[in-house]
């Protein structure tokens, strides 16, 4: 029999913070991965380079059916603390668009951080291990839990679940942490697939194919949320950050309404063309605001609008110029859905924050038992918010397993 202060299942972002708080504090850890190896997230994130943390992290920023639950541990462990980790290392980084952090080299650097801050703490990796069942003790104070795992039976006293969602399979991710709670009688909110590119049908998606690769800033509202950044057409839809960012926010059926010149008042810049006499055909003007490819694609793609595609704007009346605004600012999209779990960074919905205290993250009911990261029903936005979820939530279990 083997016995230990802590078991942290899942060894991910958030169990590995926790493993190395808690280590820290003199508790010895022992971290349970069924992968070969830990952190495959941290390794395939941000392309590679991993979008760590953002400074601009607010309450606001994350979905969750208790919005106030993420507050505590958020303004506990800050990003500032996450960089003054990273810094002790000398880990070389650079902030790509405004409060989003990256490596400069490779994820792999920022996950030997934690790595070697868990053993520092002398925690106890185990990775190609799997737990069979969980068991809870009532006679064998302090150790609360008794789990049976393929590296034999092993008691603890504390047992954090930091198994994450059930995003891209292939990389590790189970529906554990969710069973777990089932077991012991704790809600779990229904999980959908988020920060996802969509999928599109019919005549939609043959003009997606034809522009396959090709990027347009845009703004993109869905449910009263707006999202402004780059969308990516794709061999079976829609993605890039803006498309990816209002996922989070989309329910099968809902419309997406596109606007792919937010930034101009397009109703006003043809009136300008008309009254300057602008001999250019439509499609060459719009070719001035909008990649080419996109414009004529887009034209081509309602028999009303490819007619007017070769005329003179000074040619078009109301109706026609009405038609083209809202081809270019008001797209209004039903996608057939999104591309699921195989694509999805992230997994809205998870374990009831109603469980869970906000401050320990240990189950009201169940003493000893706590839940850190994804697995919770908490998701942030594209742009560094979730591994810094993982992090402040990783750290403030931590402090107390
Ligand atoms: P995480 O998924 O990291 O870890 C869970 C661990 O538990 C895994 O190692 C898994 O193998 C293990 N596990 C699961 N079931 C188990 C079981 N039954 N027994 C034992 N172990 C088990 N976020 C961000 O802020 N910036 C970014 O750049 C990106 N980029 C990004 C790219 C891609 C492709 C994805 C899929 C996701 C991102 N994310 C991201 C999201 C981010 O990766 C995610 O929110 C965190 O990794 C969540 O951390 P957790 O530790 O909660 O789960």
């Amino acid at each position: 029999m083997q016995q230990v202060d802590t078991v942290i299942i899942g060894g991910g972002a958030a169990g590995l913070m926790c493993a190395a708080t808690a280590g820290a504090r003199g508790r010895s850890v022992r971290v349970i991965e069924h992968a070969k190896r830990v952190g495959k997230k941290i390794l395939m994130s941000g392309g590679g380079r991993c979008n760590f943390t953002n400074l601009d992290t607010r309450p606001a920023n994350f979905l969750s059916a208790n919005p106030h639950f993420c507050k505590s541990a958020l303004s506990r462990y800050t990003p500032w603390d996450f960089l003054a980790l990273v810094d002790g290392y000398g880990l070389a980084y650079h902030e790509k668009t405004p409060g989003q952090f990256f490596c400069d080299d490779k994820a792999k650097d920022l996950l030997d951080i934690l790595i070697a801050e868990c053993d520092r703490a002398g925690v106890d990796i185990r990775t190609q291990c799997s737990v069979t069942a969980i068991d809870v003790l009532t006679d064998t104070e302090p150790y609360r839990f008794q789990l049976a795992t393929s590296a034999g039976t092993v008691q603890c006293q504390s047992l954090v679940i930091a198994t994450g969602g059930l995003s891209i399979p292939t990389l590790g991710a189970t529906g554990f942490g969710y069973q777990i709670a089932g077991q012991f009688g704790l809600d779990v909110l229904p999980r959908r697939a988020g920060l996802v590119p969509f999928t599109l049908s019919d005549r939609w998606l043959d003009v997606a194919r034809e522009l396959a690769g090709v990027s347009v800033d845009v703004r993109v509202d869905t449910n009263n949320q707006t999202f402004s950044d780059a969308m990516l057409f794709t061999h079976r839809g829609l993605s890039g950050p803006a498309l990816l960012q209002i996922s989070n926010y989309w329910q099968p059926g809902d419309a997406l309404t596109v606007d792919f010149l937010p930034t101009l008042d397009v109703s006003a810049q043809l009136d300008q063309w008309r009254h300057e006499g602008a001999k250019a055909e439509v499609k060459t003007l719009l070719s001035r605001l909008l990649p080419s490819r996109f414009v004529h694609a887009w034209l081509a793609a309602d028999a009303r609008l490819s007619a007017l595609a070769e005329r003179r704007v000074a040619e078009l009346n109301r109706e026609a110029l009405t038609a083209l605004v809202d081809a270019f600012q008001r797209w209004r999209i039903v996608p057939a859905g999104t591309e699921g779990y195989r694509t999805a960074e992230v997994t809205l919905g998870g374990v009831s924050t109603e469980a869970v205290s906000s401050k320990t993250f240990e189950a009201k009911a169940v003493p000893g038992l706590y839940f850190v990261g994804e697995v919770l029903d908490v998701t942030g936005w594209l742009g560094g918010y979730n591994f810094q979820w993982a992090w402040a939530s990783g750290w403030c279990a931590g402090q107390v397993v």
